[in-house]
């Protein structure tokens, strides 16, 4: 059998292959812009709810650092995605209402609060500082960041994240402990936001 193509025949076997190559790519990046990659979670834990305590004020400032300039400490990145309940979906827009203790285990009027809306992804993200643990004895509660989330025009949940110190302690679910990364310059803490009841 011949097997030699003419010029002709391999050049249009060449321009075909191209063009099947470009149409596949293009699908490629059609079913991926298409597709959200939703965070892999060991379990689907809804925030528990939380009666918030007396020291959230409403209509904090929207900003996405929520420490004044010069504040003492390592800069703390927090992110994640806000997922509806069973976390087979993001929610676009949520918006999360934060508010934390200082360096130092006290609460401030017009510092370590704010507010910060999730993305076309869900991914919402601050700037802050760790908080302090505060309290005595059994009074005593360990650093923590309070949040509540607002979705679709109404309030969600009200509820706390915590970190390493109470990891393994009865009481606190790993799943509302920060996944810190402590990088040379900033702490880098991962928390997704399960809302409850929230399909
Ligand atoms: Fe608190």
């Amino acid at each position: 059998m011949n097997l030699t193509l003419s010029t002709t025949t391999y050049s249009r076997l060449l321009i075909l292959s191209a063009v099947s190559g470009a149409c596949a790519v293009i699908l490629f990046l059609t079913l991926v812009s298409g597709r959200q990659t939703l965070p892999v979670m060991s379990s689907c834990l809804p925030a528990f709810r939380d009666g918030g305590g007396p020291y959230y004020k409403p209509d904090s400032p929207f900003r996405t650092r929520i420490v004044p300039a010069g504040t003492e400490g390592k800069p703390m990145i927090i992110k994640g995605v806000v997922l509806s309940s069973d976390c087979s979906r993001s929610v676009p827009g949520a918006v999360i209402d934060i508010w934390q203790a200082n360096e130092s285990g006290s609460y401030e009027d017009e510092w370590y609060r704010g507010q910060v809306t999730a993305d076309a992804e869900g991914n919402y993200e601050f700037e802050t500082v760790m908080p302090r643990g505060y309290g005595e004895g059994t009074g005593y509660r360990p650093p923590h960041i309070h949040f509540k989330v607002f979705a679709d025009g109404r309030e969600i949940v009200t509820s706390q994240m915590f970190f390493d110190d109470v990891r393994g302690r009865e009481g606190f679910s790993d799943e509302y402990i920060v996944n810190l990364d402590d990088k040379p310059e900033q702490l880098i803490g991962t928390h997704h936001i399960v809302l409850p009841d929230f399909p």
